[in-house]
C-alpha cells in the first residue's frame, strides 16, 4: 500500500483482482472517494471479488479482462490516467485448490484432474488441446523455457509418440509420461511440478501478457503514479526487472553510437533497487508467499 501511494481520492487498478485481498485494502486506504478498477481473466474470481467488495458500492468497478487490455478497457470507461497499477502475478490460492481447474496435481486425485489450466475458462485452448496439437519442437521449447527442465526434448518426444494412440487427458496421464521420459527438475522441485508450470504458462501466454501488461500499465500512469508488480518465479521477475530497468534508461541506441537517434525518453524511476521479499513471519503465516518478489517504479513526467 505504501509503495503504491494509496491515499484518499486516488484511482487505482488492480490488474489481478483474484479474491480481492489487495483490492479491499486499496479501497480502505483510498476512502472515502477513491476508485478501484479490478481486472481478472477468471470469471469465478470476479464473482467472489464482487461479493467481498459489495460494501464499497460503485467505488469498485470490476471487469472481466486481461491486464494486457488495460488501456482499452479504461478508455472504454472514459479514463485515460490512473495513480497506480498493481499486478500480483500467477494463479490464486483458490485456483490452485480447485482440482477441476487442473492447475496443480496431486498423486491421489490425478486420475480425475483434467488438463485444463485456463485462467479464463470461457475461451482459448486447454492444456490437453495444446498437448494434442503442438509440434515436438514447440513442446520442447515450452518445457525448456517455461519449465527450465532437463530432458525437455525427451519429454516432448515421449508425448508426441504416445499421443498417436491417445493424447494425454488427465494429470495422471501427464505424470506417467513425465516418469517415462525421466525428466529432471533440479533439487527443489518434483519434475512434474515444472512440467505443469510450463504448460500453465503456455496455455495462458503468461509471459506475453506480462510484457504487454507492463507497457500498457506504464502508459496509463499519471506522472508520479506507481507501478507495483509481485512475481513468484524467476522467469516473471526477470521480465519485470528488465522492463523497469529499460524504462528507467529510455534510449535503446547501441552504447557505441555517438548520439541518441531512437529518441526514447525514460518513462519510469525505480523505487526498489532490489525486490522486496516477505519476512519470516509473513512466510510462516502464508507459506505460498515464500517466493514472492515485489518491484515498484514511479512514472516520470513526460
Ligand atoms: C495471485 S492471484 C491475485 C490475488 C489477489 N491479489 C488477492 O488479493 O486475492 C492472481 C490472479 O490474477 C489473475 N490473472 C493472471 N493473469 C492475468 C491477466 N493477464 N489478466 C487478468 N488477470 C490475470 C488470475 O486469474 C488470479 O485470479
Amino acid at each position: 500500500m505504501n509503495l503504491l501511494g494509496a491515499e484518499p481520492g486516488r484511482i487505482f487498478v488492480d490488474g489481478t483482482l483474484g479474491y480481492a485481498g489487495h483490492a479491499e485494502a486499496l479501497l480502505n486506504k483510498t476512502a472515502p472517494d477513491g476508485l478501484l478498477f479490478g481486472l481478472d481473466r477468471d470469471a469465478d474470481a470476479l464473482a467472489a471479488a464482487a461479493e467481498r467488495l459489495a460494501p464499497f458500492g460503485d467505488r469498485a468497478i470490476l471487469l472481466h479482462a486481461s491486464f494486457r487490455e488495460l488501456r482499452d478497457v479504461l478508455k472504454a470507461r472514459g479514463v485515460s490516467q490512473v495513480d497506480g497499477v498493481l499486478l500480483d502475478l500467477g494463479v490464486s490460492s483458490v485456483q490452485l485448490d480447485r482440482a477441476e481447474r487442473g492447475f496443480r496435481f496431486s498423486e491421489e486425485t490425478a486420475e480425475e484432474t483434467p488438463l485444463d489450466m485456463r485462467m479464463d475458462a470461457t475461451r482459448g485452448e486447454t492444456a490437453a488441446d495444446l498437448l494434442a496439437r503442438a509440434s515436438e519442437e514447440t513442446l520442447t521449447d515450452w518445457f525448456r523455457r517455461y519449465g527450465e527442465l532437463r530432458g525437455a526434448a525427451r519429454l516432448a518426444r515421449t508425448i508426441v509418440e504416445s499421443r498417436r494412440e491417445a493424447p494425454p487427458r488427465t494429470a495422471a496421464d501427464l505424470i506417467r509420461l513425465t516418469r517415462e521420459a525421466r525428466v529432471g527438475g533440479g533439487r527443489r522441485h518434483h519434475p512434474a511440478t515444472l512440467v505443469f508450470q510450463a504448460l500453465r504458462i503456455a496455455v495462458n501466454d503468461e509471459l506475453g501478457a506480462l510484457e504487454e501488461g507492463l507497457a500498457t500499465a506504464t502508459s496509463v500512469l499519471a506522472p508520479g503514479g506507481r507501478l507495483c508488480v509481485i512475481a513468484y518465479h524467476s522467469l516473471e521477475d526477470r521480465i519485470v526487472k528488465h522492463f523497469m530497468r529499460g524504462a528507467e534508461r529510455g534510449c535503446i541506441c547501441p552504447p557505441k553510437d555517438p548520439i541518441c537517434t531512437c529518441g526514447i525518453l525514460p518513462s519510469l524511476r525505480r523505487i526498489t533497487r532490489r525486490p522486496v521479499r516477505p519476512g519470516v513471519d509473513e512466510i510462516a503465516g502464508n507459506p505460498r508467499a515464500r517466493s514472492a518478489r515485489l518491484r515498484a517504479a514511479e512514472k516520470l513526467a513526460a
